[in-house]
């Protein structure tokens, strides 16, 4: 099950990537955004956020193949998650159902702003699967371990049979017993702890219907108090520059942590005994990004406790590339992603 591809050719000097300008433009602008959006005294200005952050209600008019609805999963925070359901599908069909948890830090965006609501869209549609986009609470307002605590209880939802009040033909067709956790930067970070806590439920025996069949972790934002190769020779890349992460895990680990705390530093001194039941990973490494090496660790990580992994590298990535449908490297993320879970479905039942 466990193999990597191809070492990819390696852009050792390179600081810049070839990008098509509209892609370099956007970048910048979502840089500037977030830099005046955060403050430096901790906070986050929701309300100039909220101006510029486009957001896509649900739709269910089919739009590219896909429905959208959002479902409340607890009224009392806030948590609810978009449910994207390719319509084309056969009534009789049994589908893998993918978590998805969006990025953004921890602290930006949410599963109805535009750019997660066409990512989730075309997974959907891609890859032939329930994608449910989670709108877990948000740092520096809510700090860890809240997001990981929404992810759980959403998979609580599903497993005491939530979704069958909530959208009865979804419901039908979710495969349960394939389940994956996916998200991207922040979001992948959240999936991977998410994936933990699933796996010591499971080891107690929580779980009576959903089973993680892998976990999709797209660029996961990881970190430490070291200062690695890459974030040393990438300073002022877009989005995940050094300064911005710092201020990212201040406003997201508790007050007072540093980032060698388990949850940024995941394989670090401080890392406890991974759960036994935790399902294979894709990671997915861009050569731009510079939290590559931490990622790579991860992976390595995994793979030195004997954890099934892929790894799969784009060198010309930077962080947050899957957003931009026109660079070539978003629509191989989308094979690559259909593969991995193709490959992970349950046996067909017959008879
Ligand atoms: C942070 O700064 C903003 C804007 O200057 C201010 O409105 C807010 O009350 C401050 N928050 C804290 C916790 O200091």
């Amino acid at each position: 099950m466990t193999e990597m591809t191809p070492p990819a050719k390696p852009r050792p000097n390179a600081v810049t990537p070839p990008l098509p300008w509209k892609t370099r433009f956007y970048l910048a602008i979502l840089s500037a955004v977030t830099d005046t959006a955060r403050r430096s005294n901790g906070t986050v200005n929701r309300r100039f956020l909220s101006f510029l952050d486009a957001r896509t209600p649900p739709s269910a008019t089919p739009l590219h193949g896909v429905r959208t609805t959002d479902v409340t999963v607890d009224t009392s925070r806030g948590l609810r998650f978009r449910l994207f359901v390719p319509v084309d599908s056969d009534a009789h069909e049994s589908l893998p159902v993918i978590i998805f948890f969006h990025g953004g830090g921890f602290a930006f965006l949410s599963a109805d702003s535009r750019a997660y609501d066409a990512v989730c869209r075309r997974i959907c549609r891609r890859v032939g699967a329930l994608v449910l986009s989670v709108d877990y609470r948000r740092s520096p307002e809510h700090r860890y371990p809240a997001p990981y605590e929404d992810g759980t209880d959403v998979l609580r939802f599903l497993d005491h049979g939530g979704l069958a009040s909530a959208d009865a033909a979804a419901a039908r067709l979710a495969d349960l017993a394939t389940c994956f956790l996916a998200g991207d930067s922040a979001g992948a970070n959240i999936a991977h702890h998410v994936a933990r806590r699933w796996a010591a439920g499971r080891a107690s025996g929580e779980w009576e219907r959903v089973r993680l069949a892998g976990m999709v972790l797209i660029q996961p934002f990881f970190g430490g108090e070291e200062r690695t190769e890459a974030e040393m020779r990438l300073p002022n890349a877009p989005i995940v520059s050094v300064e911005r992460t710092d201020w990212l895990w201040r406003a997201f680990l508790p007050e007072g942590d540093d980032r060698n705390h388990e949850a940024s530093n995941v394989f670090g001194p401080r890392a406890g005994e991974l759960e036994a039941a935790l399902p294979e990973a894709l990671v997915v490494v861009g050569g731009f990004d510079p939290l590559q090496d931490w990622q790579r660790r991860y992976y390595e990580g995994l793979r030195a406790r004997g954890k099934a992994a892929r790894l799969v590298e784009y060198p010309d990535a930077v962080h947050a590339f899957y957003v931009f449908p026109e660079l070539k490297e978003s629509t191989a993320l989308m094979e690559e992603i259909k593969a991995f879970v193709d490959g992970h479905r349950s046996p067909p039942i017959h008879g």
